[in-house]
């Protein structure tokens, strides 16, 4: 009974954090609408018939609607062409009730991702992929967007950790979506920040030394107890399905929760702990665009 009531107060709970962020952006939508008239709107689009995609896509429409925002979905066949993408893009750049535009990753094959996303005008680019949008955040600009997932990382460490200023952060994964933007927000608050990716050799020597571990690898169960320094905070940003025993499936993430939730002094849970804090991010961008539109 202790055991569990210690565990509890090691978790960080970001369905109760999005749940907060996402009340306050429906009263500023409200404020907003009466202030100017303006509903901010968000493009989806989501090409090919990718399961999981459709299931966040569905997600993202409905906690737009649920926000009091506008939702555009546009659903493309699997085999649309960069040009009829990049077309698309050019249209919404233009449409006025559109403040902000997502384009669902990953792409089909055939498509080259780095095109469609800079075919998005930075104003737009919600989801902070665009060139523009990576520049402001290397140089610590305040006024362009933060890719959503690295950004309900940092809400949840804002609320959660010590002062973040001289910690040791490790991330393991680099990519373009996470690993690297959250190194980018992490060195603007003044962490020392290494990250660790496929090529790393002995990844688990560089884990060991973070104070804050932050995982996105795509990797099921791949950070085990042994890997997490005692007291470490641990973000964990994978999401798998598997099938249990009993022939039901259940979500799990990268980090073996069960052996990290022992060593670590907080840790995020697969449910419910960096998912949905992503959307609420997303909302916020959108937010943030449509407000930046009226100035
Ligand atoms: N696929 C998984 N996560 C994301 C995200 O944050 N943005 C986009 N565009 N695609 C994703």
């Amino acid at each position: 009974m202790i055991l569990k009531k210690n565990c509890d107060q090691k978790l960080i709970n970001g369905k109760v954090y999005a749940e907060s962020l996402t009340t306050q952006i429906k009263q500023d939508v409200i404020n907003l609408q009466q202030i100017s008239g303006i509903t901010p709107g968000l493009a989806v689009i989501l090409v090919g018939n990718d399961s999981a995609s459709e299931v966040y896509v569905r997600n993202k429409t409905k906690q737009t609607h649920a926000v009091g925002m506008r939702s555009f979905m546009h659903l493309l066949p699997e085999k649309t062409t960069e040009e009829e993408l990049v077309k698309l893009i050019k249209r919404l750049n233009q449409d006025t009730d559109i403040h902000g535009i997502l384009v669902q990753l990953p792409l089909p094959k055939h498509l080259n991702t780095d095109t469609i996303i800079q075919a998005i005008l930075p104003s737009k680019d919600v989801d902070g992929l665009t060139a523009y949008n990576t520049g402001k955040l290397s140089l610590g600009h305040q006024d362009g967007f933060v890719p959503c997932t690295p950004l309900g990382c940092m809400y949840l460490l804002q609320k959660e950790a010590p002062p973040l200023k001289g910690l040791h952060a490790v991330i393991i994964g680099a990519s373009n979506l996470m690993g690297k933007p959250m190194a980018q927000i992490l060195l603007n608050q003044n962490c020392t920040v290494s990250i660790a990716h496929i090529d790393t050799v002995h990844p688990e020597l560089l884990a060991r030394q973070a104070d804050i571990l932050i995982v996105a690898t795509g990797c099921q169960g791949l950070v085990k107890g042994s890997w997490i320094k005692p007291g470490a905070i641990v973000i964990d940003v994978g999401i798998h399905r598997i099938e249990t025993t009993n022939g039901k499936t259940k979500l799990i993430g990268d980090v073996v929760f069960d052996e990290a939730i022992a060593i670590a002094s907080k840790i995020t849970p697969v449910p419910g702990g960096v998912g949905p804090m992503t959307i609420a991010c997303l909302l916020q961008n959108t937010l943030k665009a449509a407000k930046k539109m009226l100035n």
